[in-house]
């Protein structure tokens, strides 16, 4: 089979993000955007002659199109072999197992995550390395070095693989395997939860509902929960993955999620609720008219995971991106193990988990994970709780009551400006440094100012330095507000304002979040000047 070298110019926008390269589908689909992105990928990991890579994504529009071309090429490229999953199909935590499993020399995987899929929303890309998790900024800058110097990408012209055959097949002399997406990571879960527990909880009349938001986590989630954990049918909702995930945003909150959210506050709810992402890997919890903040779930599995057979010894130490509430140091601290800041994205979780410092860690922005894996895992989370409620016979509500009786309560919000001009946003954070060093010791709208900085972050492993993380702002009394600029968007800018404030009077525990949080928010958005920058006046989304 002929092996064409495709002359090419560099293409501008391919800085991968938080989260590898996300674009608008249309653009992934223009003359050599995608090829140029994955020879810089091959390129910038020194190669891929004789490697082994996985190869999957999340189903959405153009997913296998895509699958189809990186396989051509990783064949011209040298690769010796690809593992792909079913249909071009892997959650992004079974891609991050499988590299692991299979000893594999990394991954790539196709998904824009939470955002919308079709012809009109959103594609991305991603390289995962050996270790099962994303690149790290070495890695991510060296692929994008490589996309502004380009010149030629390698392709085979071979015919497209028949993505739904399990076997082996070839493209162009280079061995695909086509596994079952679900099966290894079933098998992987059997060894870190109590199967037999949780399925003696469903027998026992325990309710469920799980939304995979028509998502990737469908197929996992009927093989495990009602298949293997004997749920009964129809415990998963939205189970069957579509290309533009029935036209919804697969982000699982409050917002996106209503359809769950509705069903758990209306009457006859079930005693648990969950979802998943677009890829799988974020995951939300909901008990029965109980909505658990991502920062309270990290907390309430590091306080409970020795229920579970895979943390029985106790947690190495935790981790938890700067963003996401302290609430789980809290219970770091009195575990008396370590708990570490990260900046956001989950590569920076990667050296901790590597180096057996941390066992959990987690974000608020709905990703959970341990080192089972080198990704979040949405099912991971919702089986880890199962386990903790078949152990302890307590409800959702119960538990989180009981944690912040013990810990205090962050009070937490996230404040999104979503799409807003990025010349004024940009202005808005480059502002805000300058700032930081009055700040402390002023007063805004009653609200004491205690410390600012700009986040900055020295990996105890590696010893790479990421400066310029967020704006962190603390006011006594436990009150905190945070401000970053969103590296997953695919237009304009993001703004996220993140709140939280820490209440230990037992008698304000159940107070409404909105109320506790007016008084950071306004006293956050006086000192930014957020809505006369912006002109926005009120955040677009808030979970
Ligand atoms: C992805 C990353 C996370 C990150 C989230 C939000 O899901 O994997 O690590 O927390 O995006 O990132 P952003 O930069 O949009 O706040
Ligand atoms: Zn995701």
């Amino acid at each position: 089979m002929p092996m064409q070298n495709v002359r090419t110019t560099p293409i501008e926008g391919q800085k991968p993000g938080t989260s590898g390269l996300r674009k608008k589908t249309a653009v992934f689909r223009r003359p050599h955007f995608l090829e140029n992105y994955v020879q810089a990928i091959f390129d910038g990991i020194g190669g891929v002659v004789d490697k082994t890579l996985v190869v999957g994504g999340d189903g959405r529009f153009f997913n296998d199109d895509a699958v189809q071309i990186i396989l051509r090429m990783a064949s011209a490229n040298g690769a010796a072999k690809c593992i792909v999953g079913q249909g071009g199909i892997l959650s992004t935590p079974a891609a991050s197992h499988m590299i692991r499993l299979r000893n594999a020399d990394g991954g790539l995987i196709l998904s824009a995550s939470h955002n919308p899929g079709g012809a009109d929303a959103d594609f991305g890309l991603k390289y995962n390395g050996p270790n099962g998790g994303p690149a790290s900024e070495a890695v991510t800058d060296k692929i994008y070095e490589r996309t502004k110097t380009l010149d030629l990408y390698r392709i085979v012209a071979a015919s497209d693989i028949d993505l739904g055959a399990l076997g082996e097949q070839s493209v162009a002399g280079m061995r695909v395997e086509i596994v079952d997406p679900v099966a290894d990571y079933a098998a992987l879960m059997q060894t870190i939860v109590d199967f037999d527990k949780i399925r003696a909880l469903f027998a026992g009349g325990f309710t469920m509902c799980f939304d995979a938001m028509h998502a990737v986590t469908g197929p996992y989630a009927h093989a495990i929960l009602e298949g293997m954990l004997g749920a009964p049918k129809g415990t998963v909702i939205n189970g069957i993955p579509s290309p533009d995930f029935g036209k919804g945003h697969p982000d699982p909150n409050p917002i996106w999620a209503k359809t769950l959210m509705d069903k758990m506050y209306g009457p006859g709810a079930p005693d648990f609720g969950a979802a998943s992402d677009g890829d799988g890997d974020r995951n939300m919890i909901v008990g029965r008219g109980a909505y658990v903040t991502p920062s309270d779930s990290l907390a309430l599995l590091t306080a409970k995971a020795h229920l579970a057979p895979a943390y029985r010894g106790g947690l190495a130490g935790v981790a938890r991106s700067m963003p996401t509430s302290r609430a789980v140091d809290r219970v770091a601290d009195s575990l008396g193990i370590d708990c570490f800041e990260t900046p956001t994205g989950w590569k920076f979780f990667g050296n901790l988990l590597d180096a057996g410092k941390v066992t959990l860690c987690g974000e608020e922005s709905a990703g959970t994970g341990s080192d089972h894996v080198r990704e979040k895992d949405g099912l991971w989370a919702v089986l880890l709780w199962l386990n903790i409620l078949a152990e302890t016979g307590q409800s959702v509500s119960d538990l989180m009551a009981d944690m912040w009786k013990t810990h205090g309560r962050c009070y937490y919000a996230r404040h999104d400006y979503e799409d807003v001009e990025s010349a004024p946003a940009q202005d808005m954070m480059d502002a805000l440094p300058g700032k930081l060093a009055t700040l402390a010791g002023t007063t805004i709208g009653g609200m004491t100012v205690s410390e600012a900085d700009e986040f900055a972050y020295l990996d105890p492993v590696d010893g790479s330095k990421s400066t310029g993380q967020g704006i962190r702002i603390n006011f006594e009394g436990g009150a905190r507000a945070v401000f970053r600029l969103s590296g997953t968007g695919t237009q304009g800018a993001t703004i996220r304002l993140y709140l939280e404030q820490l209440v230990t009077d037992p008698d304000r525990l159940m107070d409404d979040p909105e109320q506790v949080l007016a008084a950071v928010r306004d006293a956050a958005l006086a000192l930014s000047d957020l809505q006369a920058l912006t002109g926005r006046d009120a955040p677009d989304v808030i979970t």
